[in-house]
């Protein structure tokens, strides 16, 4: 399939709008206080009007939920709480009906010490299959030099198993266990995995904590060559089946590393772009555009069906992993002089709180975030400005349920108040009955219908597939950075689309196909160009 242009159509992730959403969050179909996929199902009209183009849904698997559901006790079943298996398959049929891809979680690193793999291997003989779907060592003194993740949480990467009489490996939580990637049979389930959602109809899988897959003594165990390996076999094997579908690495490097993950155009279609995040706030903090610039020169290029993840916020602390020790400081005094908004190495807040409610820079960022190269993610309730909770422990205040309305519980669901799986925001500036969707539906000048505008600029001049989306819409796809505004001080960036094989930059004025220009400023105050 070609555009009217004679280009072909780029991947429908090149030019997609991810919506990122938690299922138990969203909407509660059967009120009992937890969201579910009867419920999700009812707002997918909201989400479509909103403009995104695809849902990345958090896990919704069978789990203790100690770590929100990435902590997965069955791969290929639905936890009871948000439904069942025909309710998330009816759920996707619908999707796709409406024109929406969704994209759901491959947690291949490790599983909940509840998934029967773990109770199977701390029962069975040391050296058997069995046991090796684990990584087992008789002293926590292995694989020293990798770092601990969750350091608010955990002492170590090893703990004790009474049962196995052996240490287990884990890079997150105790009550997660690192999956043996050196075990052909683990590889051989992970794909058994794979192809039971894809072969649902699922149309991207994001690869939950991707650069831990192996570990190497004397190295960080991030990133390790037999990682890339496994990587190319997983892609050869995706291909090979289920045309058009994505992998979404979720590798917290540096960009050269995080690169890595599109191998040569055989590894992952998709990563995220960590280390630009921060510098996003870095930049609209000290008024500089040269953080931004800076890191996309950092960037590498990548292979021409790869794409960057971008994104604000996400369901996770706003990790400060990819700065330097400065900035970092830095950006804990400007952003969370709170300890409780600290946890890890990061900051547990929503984007609104971040940027003290003030709408022009929430509107900056995700102008940046629409017009930067890459593919904008949009995390839930963030088009709403909603506010967050940091006394709820963990990242739980950033998880809250979606404000819908003013109605009882925020129109999330009729459970009793108390009943909800975590209370609403009350706090007086974001409080559930005044920040919700309903409110600002009717109101032309809200943030909702601001990010619908932005969104429907960004989808008519740059494409974005919709189901029935009029094909001169999609002959431009990606952008990239043009430049730099110097002569109008540090805080300016300019942005605009580009066209693969032609000329490089914007098309200048009335040359045919739609083009933006899109210049941002980081100056609080206005600045202006002699001619
Ligand atoms: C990354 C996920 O984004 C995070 O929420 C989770 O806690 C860790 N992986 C461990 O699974
Ligand atoms: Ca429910």
């Amino acid at each position: 399939m070609t555009t009217r242009d004679g280009e072909p159509h780029p991947p429908w992730y090149k030019d997609a709008v991810i919506y990122e959403l938690h299922v138990r969050a969203f909407c509660d179909g059967n009120a009992d206080g937890i969201g579910d996929f009867p419920g999700l199902m009812t707002t997918l009209g909201y989400v479509r009007d909103l403009g995104v183009t695809a849902l990345w849904l958090l896990p919704f698997y069978p789990s203790p939920l100690k770590d929100d559901g990435y902590d997965i006790a069955d791969f290929t079943g639905v936890h009871a709480d948000y439904g069942t298996l025909s309710d998330f398959q009816h759920f996707l049929d619908e999707a796709h009906r409406r024109g929406l891809r969704v994209i759901t979680e491959l947690v291949l690193n490790h599983t909940s010490d509840q998934h029967p793999w773990f109770q199977r291997a701390r029962h069975a003989l040391s050296g058997s299959v069995e046991r090796d779907y684990y990584v087992w060592s008789d002293t926590p003194e292995r694989y020293e030099g990798a770092r601990i993740i969750f350091r608010d949480f955990e002492p170590s990467n090893w703990s004790w198993d009474p049962v196995a009489g052996a240490y287990y490996w884990h890079r997150f939580y105790a009550h997660q266990p690192d999956l043996n990637f050196d075990n052909p049979a683990v590889r051989r389930a992970i794909l058994e995995v794979v192809d039971f959602w894809l072969g649902l109809g699922v149309d991207g899988l994001r690869l939950d904590a991707v650069p831990y897959l192996y570990e190497a003594e004397g190295t960080p165990s991030e990133n390790v060559p037999l990682t890339h390996a496994f990587l190319k076999e997983l892609r050869s094997h995706v291909d090979a089946r289920f045309p058009d579908r994505m992998l979404l690495a979720e590798a917290n490097q540096w960009p050269e590393d995080a690169a890595t993950y599109f191998g040569t155009g055989d590894e992952c279609h998709m990563a995220f772009h960590f280390p630009l995040m921060p510098r996003l706030y870095l930049a609209i903090r000290t008024e500089d555009r040269l953080p931004i610039i800076d890191v996309l020169a950092q960037t590498p290029p990548i292979p021409e069906a790869c794409q960057w993840a971008l994104f604000l916020r996400n369901h996770d602390e706003l990790t400060l992993e990819m700065v330097s020790d400065e900035e970092r400081l830095y950006l804990y005094r400007a952003f969370a002089q709170e300890p409780e908004a600290r946890v890890n190495l990061g900051i547990r807040r929503r984007l609104a709180p971040l940027l003290g409610n003030d709408r022009r820079r929430i509107e900056l960022l995700n102008a940046l975030l629409c017009s930067l190269p890459g593919t904008p993610v949009i995390y839930y309730g963030d088009e709403i400005g909603m506010g967050d909770n940091v006394y709820l422990g963990d990242r739980d205040g950033v998880r809250t349920p979606m404000q819908w309305s003013a109605d009882r519980n925020a129109g999330f669901s009729r459970a009793h108040p108390q009943q909800l799986y975590l209370p609403l925001i009350v706090d007086h500036e974001f409080h559930h009955q005044a920040v919700h969707v309903e409110a600002q539906q009717r109101n032309p000048h809200s943030l909702l219908n601001w990010m619908r505008r932005l969104l429907a600029l960004r989808r008519h001049h740059l494409g974005g597939e919709r189901a029935g989306a009029p094909a001169q819409g999609r002959a431009q796809h990606g952008l990239r950075a043009c430049g730099a505004a110097d002569a109008a001080g540090p805080a300016r960036r300019a942005f605009g689309p580009r066209r693969r094989g032609r000329r490089r930059g914007p098309r200048p004025r009335g040359s045919g196909a739609g083009c933006v220009l899109a210049v941002s400023s980081m100056s609080t105050s206005p600045r202006t160009r002699a001619a």
